[in-house]
């Protein structure tokens, strides 16, 4: 028997596609996986199509194509009105996962800890725990998902290095405000701290406006943004992503993700810069409207029924309190709601380091209006 490493042991496979995989045994509609249903745009096909057959197919510069990068800064002064360098400023990375993965192994050391609000997404745990990070977690709070300035003091430690935010975030579907942005700096900027900032759901805003800390003149410096296509066109398969940050740290962000990935797929970043520069606000403001209305219709079922969902401001997972199911663990009455309407989601636990999540469940409303109808009509149909 091989001996598997260390970190190995404490990579299991992710909540969310073992649900999958109950779910496709039972024949059910998957609201666990955060794959978007909607088309992706046609120019940003048609442009890695042309890119392809017109022979872009090698390796490109490490941090992605010109055209890519030019586009990237684009739409920040477009967006957030703020001025990035895409010479200096900006890798193009395998996805935001790769993005987040370069970011932590050019700046953080095994042993360093990392501040991480709770409930969050598990990647990002397992990716700093595989990298022998220490985590320390804010709880946002319950339905709000505020914080208190008190929980961020007493989570710092002399081996903090950064603080993690995800806005909008997966799974609560939290926009932090720039107050709360500020609040952040301080405790930032007082322990001198990084600030990781995932916002690869900047498009999906329900209520209040995206804030990136980068815009915000005094944390600027000292923030790492990590940003991707996956979610806006509709293209996870593509593993097309990015950080934003200043120049020392986008250099040395460069080198890992060089290291790993060695460049993005050079036809799909085509596809995407031709996408950024093609596509107008209204294309990203219908794609938003349309996420709103399924959420609210997934949101009034729950109600109906008593299984009380959050209404997520942005992102486009909600999270429903399904105590009603009476089981041992969030994944068994998860397993049990599958059971009982045929619909997959995933169980809270996934999204918290103790049994806090266990009357939860997450769903993922980015998909086809029939499929959410359907669900609708399964969810408003079910008898405690
Ligand atoms: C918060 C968050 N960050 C990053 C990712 C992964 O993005 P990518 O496909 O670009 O690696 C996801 C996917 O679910 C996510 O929810």
């Amino acid at each position: 028997m091989i001996q598997l490493s260390r970190r190995s042991a404490q990579i299991t496979q992710s909540e969310i596609r073992a649900m999958s995989l109950a779910c496709r045994a039972a024949g059910g509609i998957n609201l666990s996986q955060g794959v978007c249903d909607t088309e992706t745009p046609r120019t940003v096909l048609d442009g890695a199509r042309d890119a392809l057959y017109s022979g872009h197919n090698s390796y490109t510069r490490h941090d992605g194509i010109t055209p890519l990068r030019e586009a990237i800064a684009a739409k920040e002064f477009r967006d957030k009105g703020v001025t990035v360098d895409p010479d200096t400023e900006i890798v193009v990375t395998g996805g935001a996962t790769g993005a987040l993965y370069s970011a932590i192994m050019s700046l953080l050391d095994e042993g360093d800890e990392v501040i991480v609000f709770e409930p969050y997404y598990g990647y990002h745990v397992s990716t700093l725990q595989s990298a022998g990070i220490g985590i320390r977690y804010v709880r946002l709070a319950e339905p709000t998902w505020e914080f208190t300035d008190e929980q961020l003091i007493h989570a710092v430690s002399p081996k903090t290095k950064a603080i993690l935010i995800n806005t909008p975030s997966n799974p609560c579907g939290k926009v932090f405000t720039r107050e709360e942005l500020l609040r952040i700096g301080s405790v930032a900027e007082k322990y001198n701290l990084i600030i990781f900032s995932d916002e690869i759901y900047e498009y999906f805003v329900y209520s209040g406006t995206h804030v990136s800390p980068l815009s915000i003149p005094e944390l600027r410096h000292r923030t790492v943004v990590v940003g991707g296509f996956s979610k806006t066109f509709s293209i996870t398969g593509w593993r097309i992503g990015y950080t934003i940050a200043p120049a020392q740290i986008t250099a040395a962000i460069g080198h890992i993700s060089d290291l790993v990935y060695v460049c993005a797929p050079a036809p799909l970043q085509a596809g995407v810069a031709q996408g950024l520069m093609e596509l107008t606000p209204e294309h990203y403001h219908e794609l938003r409207d349309d996420h709103r209305i399924k959420r609210d219709m997934i949101c009034n079922s729950l109600a109906k029924v008593g299984l009380n969902p959050t209404i997520p401001d942005g992102a486009y997972y909600l999270l429903a309190d399904i105590s009603r199911i009476k089981a041992d663990s969030s994944r068994d009455r998860a397993l049990k709601l599958l059971e009982m309407t045929g619909i997959a989601g995933v169980p809270g636990s996934a999204f918290f380091h103790d049994n806090s999540g266990d009357h939860l469940i997450r769903f993922c409303f980015a998909k086809d209006l029939p499929i959410i109808e359907e669900c609708c009509r399964r969810f408003e149909a079910l008898e405690f």
